[in-house]
This record gives C-alpha cells, sequence and structure tokens, in this order.
C-alpha cells in the first residue's frame, strides 16, 4: 500500500466497516511513522479490491485490517490476502492473531480455512455488547 493507494482503500473501508472505520491520517500515520507496519493491497486491472494490514513486533504479528470490496468478495481474494500476510509473518514470527467480531460469520470462515484457532472472547472491544473473538494461528508448520 503507498499513499497514492489511500483514497480507493478509504472508499472500501468505509463501505466495509461503516461504524469503525479509520480514517485516511490513521492509515497515512501507519505507512509513514509506525516502523511496525505492514500495509498491501490487492488489485483487479489495476484497480485495488482489497487491502491488508500487520503489525510485526519480533516473534509476534498481528492482523489490524483486512477488507476487499463488496463488489468483489466471494472470489478469492481474501484468501489471497491473508496467505500473503502469514508469509511474511512467518518470515519472523512465530504466532499471528486478530480479533474478529463475533458476528462476523464470513470473516471467521475464512480465518478457519487459513488454520486460526479461536482463542477466547474480547468483551466490548467494539462497543458496548460488541465482543469479539480472538484468533490466531501458528506459523512456520
Ligand atoms: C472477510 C472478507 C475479507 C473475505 O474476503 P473475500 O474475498 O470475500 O473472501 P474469499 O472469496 O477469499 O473467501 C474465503 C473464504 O471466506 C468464506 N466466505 C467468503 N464469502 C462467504 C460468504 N458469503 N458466506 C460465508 N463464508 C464466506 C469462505 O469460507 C471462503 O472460502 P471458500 O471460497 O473456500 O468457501 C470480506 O468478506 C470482507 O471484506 N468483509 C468486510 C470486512 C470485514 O469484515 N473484514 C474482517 C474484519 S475482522
Amino acid at each position: 500500500m503507498t499513499i497514492d493507494d489511500l483514497e480507493a482503500v478509504y472508499e472500501i473501508e468505509c463501505a466495509s466497516f461503516p461504524q469503525t472505520s479509520w480514517n485516511i491520517e490513521s492509515f497515512l500515520r501507519e505507512l509513514t511513522a509506525n516502523q511496525f507496519s505492514y500495509y498491501f493491497v490487492i488489485e483487479k486491472e489495476d484497480s485495488i479490491v482489497g487491502y491488508c494490514g500487520m503489525w510485526l513486533v519480533i516473534d509476534q504479528s498481528q492482523i489490524t485490517t483486512i477488507a476487499v470490496s463488496s463488489r468483489e468478495q466471494g472470489q478469492g481474494y481474501g484468501r489471497q490476502l491473508m496467505q500473503h500476510a502469514k508469509s511474511y509473518a512467518e518470515k519472523s514470527a512465530d504466532i499471528l492473531s486478530l480479533e474478529v467480531s463475533v458476528d462476523n460469520e464470513k470473516a471467521m470462515k475464512l480465518y478457519e480455512k487459513e488454520g486460526f484457532l479461536y482463542g477466547g472472547i474480547r468483551k466490548d472491544y467494539y462497543g458496548p455488547g460488541k465482543d469479539a473473538h480472538v484468533m490466531w494461528v501458528k506459523l512456520n508448520e
């Protein structure tokens, strides 16, 4: 992901997370001021159709965001993004983890298929009454 990608990324972000979307400045900070972050996009015919971000701190890595444009979902882009994240993280990390809303069936299915296990619940993670599952996968196995 580069600064030039941010307008397209932000459009997908707002459509994907209407209640909790990050603003452009948050993405910009991740790209320019966070030495632990790694963000990437997936393109189809020169248009961005999805993106994913992660933090990689020594041997721990964490997905911060992943989304595919609603028009392009169900075609394997989410899977490709996650597989790229895992292969990048496994260069130095042993574990990749993430949080997912307990009612986000689609995302949980994707994570299960990519080997993620359920590690517990974070109460009110997305606001009052909006819990998250913590999921994690062991890398390099
Ligand atoms: C979650 C998300 C990234 C998946 O991206 P995608 O490109 O649609 O996913 P893929 O086409 O690669 O599908 C991967 C797996 O996800 C699951 N999946 C995808 N669409 C699904 C649907 N409509 N219903 C149930 N499971 C679904 C399936 O297990 C699928 O594997 P399969 O094709 O072998 O059955 C996408 O739905 C999205 O952007 N959602 C909104 C943002 C979001 O919720 N992000 C996650 C925050 S934690």
